[in-house]
């Protein structure tokens, strides 16, 4: 066997009368006057191909096996076929069983299994309509995301994801250590979950210093971009965010561009671009999958989508922002006023009631800033943007980049960092300093804008939140 094989979408595309053998994974199976009619999937695509076996072609034992959730070959003849929105179906001449799947136990047969009870079978359900097709538009996306880049001349690089240093000082990192042999359980409590420290010394530990899983490749990609001029990095991103929200997990994927000699107008224009072609290839290459996503999930999706690429996004201040929502008449749960940050019950309202498509709010406070923001001459604000996706809030947080060292060295003690792991950080500012911006597209969130779906741990075959790291 190898595995230059056709997948069942290349099967659509033979003429009738051709010879040919499909692989994959049962989905239904019908039996009517002695025809079974099988739907049969390789994830290839979103279509099932339709094997037709009649009576007596397959050997009893083998036919009394295809069931649900079976993994099986079928050789056979194209056919035009007769039902409705298929153009072909395969008319079995043989089989091979690979796998049965014994249909008193096989979890996926139920139709219409909630998307909770499917993430506590998550190393099945990319075998289902849906999540064959999340997974195929996360693979597109990823590509799109890549092309994109690789077009406008920036290189792919690749940014440590062990760290030493908090990118976005929010202290929201998950600590790397093989000190475990020194962390005992407390006496009396054998087999519990409480735990001391027996003399922990971090210069013991495996990197002879706290380690941390990154939160954002931003600062290492700065130091590549002030020397190869345009870079992006795409890798996993890990947060110990205890809220438990349909938009946050503990690991996620971002898209990080840096650029030298760019400013925020620089990087809003990127950002933009960069959503509107990652989307219009989706809607090139992702039709059958984004349909199935219009009709099931998201009502109006593909018209939406289809908005964003033709229209201009709006921009607005933080300040602007603030005085319509204040101005909304909107009962909002978390009250706003100029400082706070926004929620995203208020990121909503201002894409979906005020401005109906994806809006760019520029120039935040300080205070709700990371320190490598770029000060505004105002000393009030900095040089942030934040993309807003309708449904979602923000999906994209960038900004312009401090580059004048007294100031970047004010803002990590006004913040409480210590400037010491900073160091080559600091030296960027010290030798060659340049203006520069980018800005951090967190994956998970564009597939859930563009495929409707309601909760972020269904974007990602394995999602990892608090509490839950299992497969
Ligand atoms: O706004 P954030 O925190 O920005 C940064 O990390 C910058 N260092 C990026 C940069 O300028 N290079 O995160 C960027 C994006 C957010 O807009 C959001 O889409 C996503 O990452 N994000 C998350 N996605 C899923 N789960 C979480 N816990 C997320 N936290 C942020
Ligand atoms: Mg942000």
């Amino acid at each position: 066997m190898d595995y230059r094989r056709s997948y069942v979408r290349d099967l659509f595309l033979l003429a009738p009368g051709t010879e040919t053998s499909a692989y994959g994974w049962v989905k239904t199976r019908r039996d009517s006057k002695g025809i079974s009619f099988v739907q049969l999937s390789d994830g290839s695509c979103f279509k099932d191909l339709q094997i037709v076996i009649e009576a007596g072609v397959i050997g009893e034992e083998v036919l009394r096996q295809i069931t649900t959730g079976a993994c099986l070959r079928f050789d056979g003849v194209i056919v035009e076929s007769p039902a409705a929105g298929q153009a072909v179906e395969l008319k079995a001449t043989g089989a091979e069983l690979f796998g049965p799947a014994d249909p008193a136990t096989y979890p996926l047969q139920k139709k219409g299994a909630s998307f909770e009870f499917l993430r506590e079978i998550a190393h099945l359900r990319a075998r289902g309509n849906t999540f064959g097709a999340v997974f195929r538009v996360r693979n597109q996306a990823a590509f799109a995301i890549h092309n994109f880049f690789h077009k406008r001349g920036f290189h792919y690089v690749h940014t440590p994801i062990i760290t030493a240093s908090d990118a976005e000082g929010a202290g929201e990192m998950l600590q790397v250590t093989t000190m475990m042999e020194s962390i005992q359980p407390l006496e009396g409590d054998e087999g519990q979950i409480s735990y001391r420290i027996k003399g922990h010394n971090p210069a013991d530990d495996f990197f002879g210093k706290p380690a941390y899983l990154t939160v954002s490749g931003q600062l290492e990609a700065e130091t590549l971009a002030l020397g190869m001029t345009n870079v992006y990095t795409f890798g996993p991103t890990f947060r110990a965010e205890n809220s438990s929200t349909s938009r946050h997990l503990a690991e996620f994927w971002m898209v990080e561009p840096e650029m030298a000699f760019c400013d925020l107008e620089g990087d809003m224009h990127l950002a933009e671009e960069f959503l509107k072609e990652v989307i219009a290839h989706l809607l090139d290459f992702c039709g059958d999958d984004l349909a199935f996503f219009n009709q099931r999930i998201e009502p109006k999706l593909l018209e939406t989508l289809e908005h964003v690429v033709t229209s201009n996004f709006e921009h607005l201040t933080y300040t602007e922002a603030v005085k319509l929502l204040e101005a909304s008449g909107e009962n909002f749960e978390y009250p706003v006023s100029w400082g706070t940050d926004l929620q995203s019950e208020h990121e909503r309202w201002l894409t979906e009631v005020k401005v109906g498509r994806p809006v760019i709010l520029t120039d935040y406070p300080k205070e709700i800033k990371a320190f490598y923001m770029r000060m505004n001459d105002d000393g009030r604000t900095v040089r942030a943007m934040d993309v807003l996706a309708p449904r979602i809030g923000e999906i994209i947080g960038g900004s312009q980049r401090e580059e004048r060292i007294d100031r970047l060295e004010a803002r990590l003690r006004e913040s409480g960092l210590s400037a010491e792991p900073y160091w080559w950080y600091l030296d960027l500012r010290r030798f060659g300093s340049a203006p520069h911006a980018g800005f951090g597209l967190g994956f998970e969130r564009l597939l859930m804008y563009v495929t409707g779906m309601k909760n972020i741990r269904d974007v990602i075959p394995y999602s990892r939140t608090a509490g839950h790291a299992d497969f």
